[in-house]
């Protein structure tokens, strides 16, 4: 707790630092730079060197849009905001949930998905909040996943870097549950045939891409392009390739 207070306070601090790039300079270079974590499938996964995933395809659809080359920047899911701060690329796209506590330190644009933090464990385990009580539940740093655990009196959070090595602590006994998307968990719960099952929902979050504090040009751009994305078909067409179904906030 005193962990992401303290870093979100130190956001805050750098977000009043250096320039970031502006549209007009994004424009002219020919290419923008995207970051992402490529490690929380089925949204940014990397298999090899190759990038892919419902926000990897969609956001190279914005920049097509746009008219702009991709550069790709994979970097751990802690740094991420912290990056974009530091002008080390123009925006992130992580399925980070749009919070006022984040939303201190950097722009969101409109969300291009509505999703929520469930509970999954393995049959007979905790399907609810309540049952969580006492409880060790793997879950991503950094995530709305841990604060959420966090709120819920007696629980014991283990923290991963990694969502999929939260996952594999489950299934190897060392949690009793994980708390992570709904997506990814009704995934999980597939792929594990039978042992898994997917309990209740904690939270609801609206996920959007992230632009430095100020950077009201690029912020412009992406949702214009996004809402492009979303009337033509092209977000339609990406999302049931990945989910098969519409995922866009309702
Ligand atoms: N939606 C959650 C959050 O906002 C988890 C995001 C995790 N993203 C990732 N690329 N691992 O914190």
């Amino acid at each position: 707790m005193k962990k992401t207070l303290l870093s979100i306070a130190a956001l805050t601090l750098l977000a009043s630092g250096a320039q970031a790039r502006t549209w007009e300079a994004i424009k002219q270079s020919g290419t923008i730079k995207i970051a992402t974590e490529g490690a929380f499938p089925p949204f940014n996964v990397q298999k090899g060197k190759a990038l892919t995933g419902f926000e990897v395809e969609l956001a190279e659809a914005l920049a097509k849009q746009l008219g702009l080359k991709v550069q790709w920047v994979v970097q751990p899911f802690d740094g991420l905001l912290i990056g974009l701060q530091q002008d080390r690329f123009d925006f992130v796209i992580a399925s980070h949930g749009i919070t006022p506590e984040r939303a201190k330190a950097v722009d969101f644009a409109n969300p291009h998905y509505c999703t929520g933090g469930t509970i999954v464990s393995m049959k007979g385990g905790p399907r609810t909040a309540a049952d969580l009580k006492g409880k060790v539940v793997a879950v991503q740093v950094g995530t709305t996943y841990l604060s959420g655990v966090q709120k819920l009196p007696g629980v014991k959070p283990l923290v991963f870097p990694k969502d999929t090595d939260a996952q594999t602590a489950l299934m190897a006994g060392r949690a009793a549950a994980w708390v992570g998307d709904k997506f990814t968990g009704l995934d999980l719960v597939k792929a594990q045939k039978g042992k898994l099952q997917q309990g209740d929902m904690l939270f609801s979050e609206r996920i959007g891409m992230a632009v430095k504090k100020g950077n009201s040009g690029l912020l412009k751009e992406l949702n214009a392009a996004l809402a492009k994305a979303l009337a033509n078909g092209t977000y339609a067409k990406i999302s049931n390739k990945y989910f098969g179904q519409d995922i866009r906030c309702k």
